[in-house]
């Protein structure tokens, strides 16, 4: 008898799973609208020319591959905190701010729920939006914490329901972990306003609730610093805790190089350092120390003004095909005689939250070859000049056949 004959079958990721079904598909038709990835018009993951030149520079120093600090590359890490809390920020100043590299946005959120988890112990709760990202709920679950909703999005609107949201928090016990989209809302794609903003921060501040913000989508709304406006009005009303989880797979374009870091604000310098040690300690136990490659790249990018400008240009760039995207979608849906679909228009990122049930995603796959994540949600970003015809066809039709 095997040891692991009692080992049952996992079901698929519901995002990560998408794609091994798309690869699976001998159709040659077949779209990938599920996985949050940006292609360009072709069809092809953009290589960023700022990204490119660094490449060039470290190809012709011929860096050598030695273990890199517990908590990552120190030019790295000192960029990461100058984008997500502002250069000139006083925390950075006072060295209340501490950063570790990770493995992408999700090995932040992790690495960060087990340090939680190790301060609160027992009392290890946290609030996630409803809905949110999927992966949210599975990193949580496994560091151990109790999961609780807040309202987030309105169907009946396809908008915000901040009152819902701002009883729901308002309700937390003092202590509770409030996760936190700072823009580009997954899988919504709506965002707070600056105003609701800084409520929901003096709210933070009044219940002492601990904020952890999750950034995987830093400059696909309005640009690099409004993105993170969410961090400054949280650090403007006065919470003295904070926790940041950012990723640059998707504004560098570097997926698979993993590229993250988790960020901790500390009460002072002391016990930001004192945090530190822990989250060395945990990641030396999780996976030693970070890769070297992807993290290079994203420094030798930030470290120059002309690069750091390209690369800010290149990510309009993007930006302005998800929302020419959008609006060739929406038009062409309107021409085939679907019902309005004109509020993804005011979706933000990469994501339009369709309004689609399980069923009709289920249908998308068997009749046209068209993946989505079974929640409704279809990555605009992914549409290209090639696939919008039967994407928006398919679409159609579906809605005929209601
Ligand atoms: C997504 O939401 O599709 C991305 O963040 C990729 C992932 O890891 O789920």
């Amino acid at each position: 008898m095997s040891l692991f004959a009692s080992v049952e079958m996992a079901p698929r990721d519901p995002i990560l799973g998408v794609t091994e079904q798309y690869l699976a598909d001998p159709r040659p038709n077949k779209v990938n609208l599920g996985v949050g990835v940006y292609s360009d018009d072709k069809g092809r993951l953009p290589e960023l020319e700022a990204v490119q030149q660094v490449e060039q520079a470290l190809l012709r120093q011929h860096p050598l591959y030695h273990y890199l600090p517990i908590d990552g590359l120190p030019a790295y890490t000192a960029a990461t905190r100058e984008l997500l809390f502002g250069a000139d920020s006083p925390l950075l100043e006072c060295g209340r701010v501490i950063t570790a590299q990770t493995l992408g946005g999700s090995g932040a959120l992790r690495v960060g729920a087990d340090l939680l988890k190790v301060v609160l112990g027992d009392k290890a709760v946290v609030a996630i939006s409803d809905p949110s990202w999927g992966n949210h709920y599975a990193l949580f679950r496994a560091a151990g914490f109790t999961l609780l909703d807040y309202r987030y999005y309105d169907a009946a609107t396809h908008g915000l329901d901040f009152p819902g949201m701002l009883e729901d928090l308002g309700r937390l016990a003092p202590g509770s972990v409030v996760l936190l989209h700072a823009c580009c809302h997954n899988p919504t794609g709506v965002d707070l306003k600056p105003e609701q903003w800084t409520q929901v921060a003096a709210l933070m501040k009044e219940r002492a609730l601990l904020p952890f913000v999750d950034m995987a989508y830093q400059g696909f709304h309005r640009g690099i610093s409004e993105d993170a406006m969410a961090i400054r009005f949280l650090v403007d009303a006065g919470v003295e805790n904070l926790l940041v989880a950012n990723s640059y797979s998707k504004n560098f374009s570097l997926y698979g190089e993993r590229v993250g870091a988790l960020s901790f604000v500390g009460r002072d310098h002391n016990e930001s350092e004192r945090v530190r040690s822990k989250v060395k300690q945990i990641i030396r136990a999780t996976y030693s120390s970070p890769p070297t490659h992807g993290a290079s790249l994203v420094a030798g990018v930030l470290a120059s003004d002309e690069l750091r400008a390209l690369w800010k240009k290149e990510l309009a760039q993007m930006c302005a095909r998800i929302q020419s995207m959008r609006a060739r979608l929406i038009d062409r849906l309107a021409a085939l005689g679907a019902p309005d679909f004109s509020f993804i228009n005011h979706q933000t990122g990469m994501f339009s939250y369709s309004g689609l049930g399980k069923a009709q995603v289920e249908r998308l796959r068997q009749d046209n070859a068209i993946y989505a994540v079974s929640s409704g949600r279809i990555c605009i970003a992914a549409l290209t000049s090639s696939n919008l015809e039967h994407v928006a066809q398919s679409l159609a039709a579906l809605f005929r056949q209601k």
